[in-house]
Formats: C-alpha cells, structure tokens, sequence
C-alpha cells in the first residue's frame, strides 16, 4: 500500500496566468492499493464520485495506460480537507496523488518530468499541479505537452491567509467569464508583473508583491462571481497585506502577510462579520508547503 500526501495550491499569483502558483499548508491524502476491483471511499466523509470517474483514480489508471501496464482494481482511500471547488487546487491535489501514487506501485519507472506533464495534461494548465508535486513557488511553462517548471522555496517569513467562501465557483464557469482575446497593453501589463511576481519571490522582495500581482487578465471577469470579494480585497490591503489576489479560479481571495501581522487575521475576522456579503468567507492562516507532494 502507498500513501500520498498533497499539498494545497494557489494558482496565478495575481498576474502570472496559467504559470504561476505556490504550495501552503493544507494536504489531502490517499492511500491505494491494487485489488481485484475499484473500491473507493472517502474516510473522512467528504463527498467524491467512487466509480471509475473518480479523479484519483482516473489519474492513477492514466499511469497504468501509459507503461502499458493492465488495472484490474484498486482500493482508495481519501482524506479530502482541501475545499473543493475553492481555488485551492482540490482537483490537482487528487491527479497528483492518484499519479504518484500509482507510480509508486508499479515501482516508479517515471521521471518528476513525466508525471509532472501527465498531470498537466489531466488538468490543462500546470499552475497548481507543479508546485503540488513540488512543493514551494513554481513557475512553469507548458510548450509542445511538455512542462518546464523551476521551483523555489517560499521564505517561512510569510503566512497566507486563505478567505474562503461557502460557495463553490467551478472552474469552467470562472474561465468561461474570460475573454477569448487579450489586448497587448494588457498582456505586457500581466507578463511584465509575473516576471516581476517571480524576482520578488526569489530576492524576498515582498514589497514588490503589491504592483506585481496586480492583474489585467482574469481578476476583473472573475471577482462579479465572487459576492463580497471586493470587500475582502479590501479588508486585506487595508490590514498591510503584501499581496491580495484570487486563488486560482477563485472564489477563495489569498493574502500575502508577514508571520509577524499579528493583528491581520483577528482583524480580518472581526471585519468579515459587519458586513452581510463578507459572512460567507471564513479565514484560514496557513503557511507555505515548501516539501511538495510525498509518498510513503
Ligand atoms: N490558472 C487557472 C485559472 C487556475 O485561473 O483558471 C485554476 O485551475
């Protein structure tokens, strides 16, 4: 039996669309084993498809397929603490265990490189499947079904505060609100601030952080899909965020403070209940995951 540890992700970072995103400090985890059919559970209750369209598994199969090995069946067992359709990377969480996992048990004939490009190809984009498996912030470029991905650990001198509604928005919906073509005012504005997202994070530049994750691209389209976002982003500048951007697809907005704002998040929380849209949101403290996905 293999067991996988997940990391949560946050995707985009403000600016860098589709290519940037960290790890933080909330895991999934799953346990897997072969057997004679697909057994599949949530152990702590979570609701998950448990057929063959379950996520882990079709990543786990995917695996299989690709060293030409057959899947008779297989046990799962999943620990899901990660909210789902949050912004927070549940899906890549699952296609990064079912992955790993599944290549564990076949002895792990496949490179990082490998799975890290099957995974991308399960979820589209390698945002939030890159620093999953590898932990820390990644940027990373999809080019011709291969990913090129250059982790670096994140400074434990900053925490994120995760404000997470009680409300799904699917990811579909949140990129279908995009337009299909960009201006190229708006594209040197984006690919200008994730360069820029990238050297703050490596030279530990924090300051930086708040013109480098502004946004032309998707926040605009997306925060209308998010009642009460605005006031969050807000709350969090306000309270001397570095950073203040939506997670992935959204609708979870993600700040950027240092360890030591102390205040930010017993503020935070006092400021989300006076007002009736901001109740949705509950406020998570997390730090950065700078281990990535292990298996065990
Ligand atoms: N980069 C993706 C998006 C992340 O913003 O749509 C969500 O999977």
């Amino acid at each position: 039996m293999v067991k996988v540890t997940v990391p949560a992700t946050s995707a985009n970072v403000g600016a860098g669309f589709d290519a940037l995103g960290l790890a933080v400090s909330m895991h999934n985890t799953v346990t897997m084993e072969e057997c004679g059919r697909i057994d599949i559970l949530a152990s702590d209750g979570t609701l998950i498809p448990t057929g063959p369209g379950n996520l882990v598994y079709r990543s786990a199969k995917a695996v299989f397929d690709q060293l030409g090995q057959p899947l008779k069946g297989i046990r799962i067992r999943q620990e899901n603490p990660i909210p789902m359709a949050r912004g927070l990377g549940s899906s890549s969480a699952c296609i990064v265990a079912g992955i790993l996992g599944a290549n564990a048990l076949l002895g792990s004939p496949l490179t990082r490189r490998q799975m890290l490009t099957l995974a991308t190809s399960i979820e589209g984009h390698p945002d939030n499947v890159a620093p999953a498996m590898l932990g820390g912030f990644v940027t990373s470029v999809y080019d011709e079904g291969q990913v090129y991905s250059v982790r670096k650990p994140i400074d434990q001198e900053l925490a994120f505060a995760a404000f997470i509604p009680n409300f799904k928005l699917l990811t579909e919906k949140a990129r279908a609100a995009l337009p299909k073509t960009v201006d190229r005012a708006d594209a040197v504005y984006n690919l200008s601030r994730a360069a820029l997202a990238t050297a703050a994070f490596c030279d530990g530049d924090y300051e930086l952080l708040k013109v480098a994750t502004k946004d032309a691209l998707h926040q605009q389209y997306r925060l209308p899909l998010i009642p009460g976002g605005e006031r969050v982003f807000e709350i969090a500048w306000d309270l001397g965020a570095y950073a203040v951007y939506i997670s992935g697809a959204g609708p979870t907005i993600m700040a950027v403070v240092h360890r030591d704002n102390s205040d930010f998040f017993g503020r935070a929380e006092e400021l989300l209940a006076q007002t009736p849209e901001t109740l949705a949101f509950s406020l998570r403290r997390m730090l950065a995951d700078n281990t990535g996905a292990v298996v065990e």
